[in-house]
């Protein structure tokens, strides 16, 4: 059922009782005409740190900061009227203690207005994200392939191939859930971990590249429209290819200065008829 019709402003509370009832839409944003465009289609919008690699051409994620994150996360509030908006903790500013990770998660919700922030990680994260959820901060866990991790994992291959790797899956998503993580975030991992995650939990699961399984599905927005070709993941589904739609334009605006055709009386101040 589309919700494009509802104006009313989806909380971490309405996405948290979706389980089972209807299908969770999210899509990354991180600036204001992206979040605007996307609002009447999606739930949940997922400010990724994803920028780094997608908006500023990083290897990783890992040299994104908080200050590029709040700047994102304040763009995309403004053009989120409904859906609700979650912020990506960078690394580095919340794994050190569960003090330094309020300090920041409250510095990213009162300066962005997001309703929610993210982070990645395993048990070791837990008790922060108690700390967290306790104190009024709404968390979305991230598990599975966490690009963060990236150094660790030995680069991003999908996750819980087998029964062992798949068992810790499920153990660590039931933490995150009586930690109070409002839903979890599932990414690459094999299908039957991501449906075995999915059905130990009361919380939604978000899903990217974690199959069919999960109550929802996020995609990042410049792969589900062909605008980032650096590298595009096993899961990606390009739904359109907006690089090639601007190029055109780019070639066509070249052409119409170097012949004198741009611009035209319609575009100038003052021109006498
Ligand atoms: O950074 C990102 O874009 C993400 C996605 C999985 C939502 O974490």
């Amino acid at each position: 059922m589309s919700t494009h019709a509802s104006s009313i402003k989806i909380t971490t509370k309405s996405i948290r009782e979706r389980k089972g009832a209807s299908k969770i839409v999210s899509l990354t944003a991180y600036t204001k005409p992206m979040a605007a465009l996307m609002d009447p289609y999606v739930d949940l919008i997922i400010v990724g740190d994803s920028t780094g690699m997608v908006a500023y051409g990083l290897d990783s994620t890992l040299p994104v900061t908080l200050e590029m994150m709040i700047a994102h996360g304040a763009a995309v509030v403004r053009g989120a009227q409904r859906a609700c908006v979650v912020v990506d903790m960078p690394f580095g500013t919340y794994q050190e203690s569960k003090e330094l990770a309020f300090r920041n998660c409250a510095r990213v919700l009162t300066e962005t207005g997001a309703q929610a922030v993210k982070l990645e990680g395993g048990e070791e994260l837990v008790e922060t994200v108690e700390f967290l959820v306790k104190r009024g901060i709404p968390v979305m866990a991230h598990i599975g392939l966490k690009p963060q991790h990236a150094n660790v994992l030995g680069g991003f291959k999908a996750q819980a191939r087998d029964e062992e790797t798949t068992a810790n899956l499920v153990e660590e998503a039931k933490a995150f859930e009586r930690a109070g993580a409002f839903t979890v975030l599932i990414e690459g991992v094999f299908e039957s971990a991501a449906r075995q995650v999915t059905e130990a939990l009361e919380v939604p699961t978000i899903g990217i590249g974690a199959s069919w399984h999960c109550d929802g599905q996020v995609l990042v927005t410049e792969d589900v429209l062909g605008l980032f070709s650096d590298y595009t993941p096993k899961f990606a589904k390009q739904y359109t290819n907006l690089s090639k739609t601007i190029a055109e334009v780019f070639s066509q605006f070249e052409r119409e200065v170097r012949q004198g055709d741009f611009p035209t009386k319609d575009h100038c101040f003052g021109v006498k008829e």
